[in-house]
């Protein structure tokens, strides 16, 4: 697979469906673009080629897509969820995955599928939705947990500050092996201080619309 393979309304579907997410909860959408943004900057310092760094953007995109389903008393609860709560809200990555189900004969979103499904599988086998083993995890999503997690531990919600860098380092590394991919984890801590620049550079190139993560985020400020 190329990029050639990626549809040219691939972006423009994209931002539709990105759109219900928007108007259901903003926090969620600004984190998935952020995320989109990051797993493909994260997936180019691993060495991965153009086509897998857009199925990690659109990944990311997508992955929390399925929050749209949970309802509103669990998804926006400003304390921490109950044993009850805590298993619907982990519904929303097989959520997720029914959204993008019509569009899974299209060889690039089928790609994406696997990371959106299981980013919350853990290396150490005690991640859901099915608690796999890391032999089953696949690259693309090992990217995609390490970002997501390093977003939400900078990102600051109702019932929890954001973490400073040297402590999202710290858990970084406390989690490598367990949780996250280790020689991933080491990637990200070389080459992260360095993703701005190289960003800036991405927006320059974007002029045909392709980066859409990059560009959802300019738009909104
Ligand atoms: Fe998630």
């Amino acid at each position: 697979m190329s990029w050639n393979d990626i549809p040219d309304w691939s972006s423009r579907v994209t931002k539709a469906i990105l759109n219900s997410l928007k108007a259901k909860d903003s926090h969620t959408y600004f984190h998935c673009l952020r995320v989109g943004k990051s797993a493909r900057l994260l997936g180019r310092s691993a060495g991965l080629n153009d086509y897998e760094q857009k199925v990690l953007e659109y990944s990311g995109i997508f992955h929390d897509i399925g929050k749209i389903g949970i309802p509103d008393d669990v998804l926006f609860k400003p304390a921490k969820l109950t044993r009850d709560e805590y298993r619907l809200m982990k519904n929303h990555t097989l959520k997720s995955v029914e959204i993008l189900d019509p569009l899974k004969e299209v060889p690039f979103f089928k790609d994406i599928i696997p990371a959106v499904e299981l980013h919350h599988e853990r290396l150490d086998g005690t991640g859901y939705p099915h608690g796999l083993d890391a032999k089953d995890i696949p690259l693309i999503t090992r990217i995609v947990s390490i970002v997501d997690s390093i977003d939400a531990m900078v990102s600051t919600r109702p019932y929890c500050k954001s973490m400073p860098m040297d402590k999202v380092i710290s858990e970084l590394k406390k989690n490598s092996g367990s949780q996250f991919d280790e020689d991933l984890v080491k990637v990200y801590i070389e080459a992260h201080k360095f993703w701005n620049k190289e960003s800036k550079e991405d927006q320059k190139k974007s002029g045909d619309g392709i980066l859409v993560a990059d560009l959802l985020l300019k738009s909104a400020g």
